[in-house]
Parts: structure tokens; sequence; C-alpha cells
């Protein structure tokens, strides 16, 4: 398949077709990457929620499965936060009805929350292992890792979800911006502001990305389809990043109960919240969105809010109860079909490049 309009990602990253799976931590793993990678897409491994041991497990299952093909190592670059014990307590005290109602240990230590910054660890990590591409959430880290990450040889993408992001992203060191769109499932990549209000849909921001920058822009949020991705091509975009449409693939770790909600929701059933972890997120609404948020003042700063639900999961999450867990989705949901991901990405970029050539 080589008529692509635009080649500058297929180029930039060595890939076949404008396909970057989502990494998607707690949701997609090497079988992911490998499956996508297989038909010419880029695959991804998230990180912020493994340890070195296990990505670097990860990276080995998918060079003896891909040899040379190229992969997409995701990590998240938050600052972590200072403390703040009061916040947390007044947080655990709104949650103390649902630790009496589920029977779990009120008075038990919190748990602290897994999702793990991009740092020195990580680094080293990357200079070790040398993925082809390195992308980051929430911005990008600080220049001393960040030239040693460019010094590796990967090239590096992060999220804009607004036109200043992307301009900021661009002065920085970016090689791309992934656009993402308001639809998009899981954390919103926003980091130079932390109002909502800022964050657009995908048919606004990506023209107005790739207007304002002269790097490669790849489209995320939103895109389900063939059509999603003859769309984004349309508006600017050299290739699409996709979330979502994958957690229907059966190489997708969800959970039954994620799952399920995934298979019933409605487009209109999702929303953006800050309970599971503090920062605002895409998900499917549930029983603590719908009676405490979605957004809320109370939940402590990223990614300390999830550890004071942790005890509650426990126990909800065995009995297929998703009233306290993320049901990460993006709103295009409904165009999800169950099918492996070779064919959905193959099945896709077929599909458009008919419409693009006919
Ligand atoms: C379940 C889930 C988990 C996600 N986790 C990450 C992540 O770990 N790192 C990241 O950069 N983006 C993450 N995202 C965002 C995706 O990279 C992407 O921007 C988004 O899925 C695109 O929108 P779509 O879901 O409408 O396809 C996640 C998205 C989902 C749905």
């Amino acid at each position: 398949m080589s008529n692509w309009p635009d080649r500058r990602i297929l180029d930039l990253l060595g890939i076949e077709l404008p396909i970057l799976q989502a990494p998607m931590a707690g949701a997609s793993g090497s079988a992911m990457a490998i499956a996508v990678a297989r038909a010419g897409g880029l695959g991804a491994l998230p990180c912020a929620m493994l340890t070195g041991d296990q990505v670097r497990g990860e990276i080995e299952a998918f060079r003896t499965a891909c040899p040379g093909q190229p992969l997409n190592l995701n990590f998240f670059c938050h600052q972590p936060p200072a403390p703040d014990p009061e916040r947390d307590a007044r947080w655990k005290q709104a949650l103390e009805a649902y630790y009496a109602e589920v029977g779990a240990d009120f008075a038990a230590p919190t748990p602290v929350s897994n999702r793990a910054p991009f740092d020195e660890q990580s680094c080293v990590l990357v200079e070790q292992m040398r993925p082809d591409v390195v992308s980051f959430h929430f911005g990008l880290p600080q220049a001393a890792l960040l030239q040693r990450v460019k010094a590796s040889g990967a090239k590096v993408l992060s999220s804009a979800t607004t036109v200043e992001e992307a301009l900021w992203l661009e002065a920085n060191g970016c090689d791309a911006i992934i656009a993402m769109g308001y639809e998009a499932g899981g954390h919103r990549g926003m980091f130079l502001s932390d109002d909502i209000t800022s964050q657009i849909g995908t048919f606004a921001l990506v023209p107005q990305i790739a207007d304002a920058v002269h790097l490669p822009v790849i489209a995320a949020g939103g895109i389900g389809d063939h059509r999603g991705l003859v769309a984004a091509l349309a508006l600017g975009a050299s290739a699409v990043q996709i979330g979502t449409a994958y957690l229907f693939c059966p190489e997708a770790k969800v959970s039954p109960a994620h799952r399920r909600a995934l298979d019933t929701a409605q487009a209109s059933d999702t929303a953006l919240t800050n309970l599971f972890t503090g920062r605002p997120a895409r998900g499917i609404n549930n029983r603590i969105m719908r009676e405490l948020g979605p957004m809320s003042d109370l939940a402590p700063r990223f990614p300390l809010a999830g550890g004071a639900l942790m005890p509650l999961r426990a126990i909800t999450d065995a009995q297929g109860n998703s009233d306290f867990s993320n049901l990460w989705s993006g709103q295009a949901l409904r165009l999800g079909r169950p099918m492996p991901a070779e064919q959905l990405t193959r099945e896709i970029a077929e599909k458009a490049l008919a419409r693009i050539t006919r």
C-alpha cells in the first residue's frame, strides 16, 4: 500500500499504514502491538503502569514476534504532586459510605496509585532498549531527559489538546504532534491548562493545529473506522491514532465489566471525569461518576485520587460490578466491532485507501 497521499508520518516512523495504535495503559500490551505491527501500523506499549522488567519483557515479546518492526514506548510525564494529607482525607471521607456498603476496611492505610512519570530509570530503559518511537502524554519530560531520548535515536511524539500545546511541543523538540480531540477516550493529554473548557473536538482541532505547526500531525479522538481516517487526512493530518476501537479487539486487556459497558453504552453515555485519578479522562458513566461527579474538587491531584478507590475496586471488580472502576472509552464507541486488531487495522486502511483513490 504505497498510494497514501501524505507520506510524512509513514517515512518518519517507518510504517506502511498511517495508523498508530493508541497506547492504553492497563488496557493494551504486547499482543495488541504485535497485531497492529503485523498489519503495517505502529504498535505501542504503554509503560505508565508497568515496572521496568515488565516493559523489557513486553519489548522482547514484540521483537520476537515482529523482528525489525518499529515500536512506540509510551510514558506519562506529569509532575508528581506534593503531599496533601488533608485533601486525601477529605476525599476518603467522601467515599466512607461506599466503604461501609461494600465491606472495605476504612481504617486501613490508603494504597498508593501506581501511574509513574517518565524519570531517570525510564530514560535508562529507553537508552538500553532503543525503541524507534517514544510518545509522551501530559507534555514532555525535562529537557535533559528529552535530549537523551532523542540521542538514543527515538522519534518523539506527544499529545496536544489545543493549538497552544501543539506550538509548545513543536518548540520543545517533538517530531510529530498527536492532535487529541475532545471525543478521545482515556486521559486528556492537556498540560498547559487544566481548564476543560479549553478542550475542543477533533474536527476543529486537527486543521487548526495543522495550520499552526510545521510538523506532521496525527489525529486522535473519535476515529473508529475508515471514514474517520479519510476525514482526518482531509483535515490535514498525516495519520491517525486510534484507541477506543481497539478496545473491542480480543487483544485488549479489559475487565468483563468494562467489556460489558463498551458493548452496551450509547455514544452519549461517556463523560470527562477526574474521580479515578485526579486528571480529566473520558469514560463510560457509572455510579460513582453520577453520584460524586463526573468532575469533583474533592479528588486529589493526579494520580493520587485512585488510591482511595482501590479497596472498593478490589471487592467490586471481582463481583463483576463496575460502580467504582474507570471504564475508559471515547465517544465513538458504537463504531467498535469485535475483530482481531490485525484485521481491523488492515480493514480501516484498505477501505480508506479505496475511498481516497477512487
Ligand atoms: C483505555 C484507554 C487508555 C488510554 N491510555 C493512554 C496512555 O496510557 N497513554 C496515552 O498516551 N494515551 C492513552 N489513551 C489515549 C489514547 O492515546 C488516544 O489519544 C485516544 O484513545 C484516541 O481517541 P479514541 O479513544 O476516540 O480513539 C488511552 C485511551 C483509552 C481509551
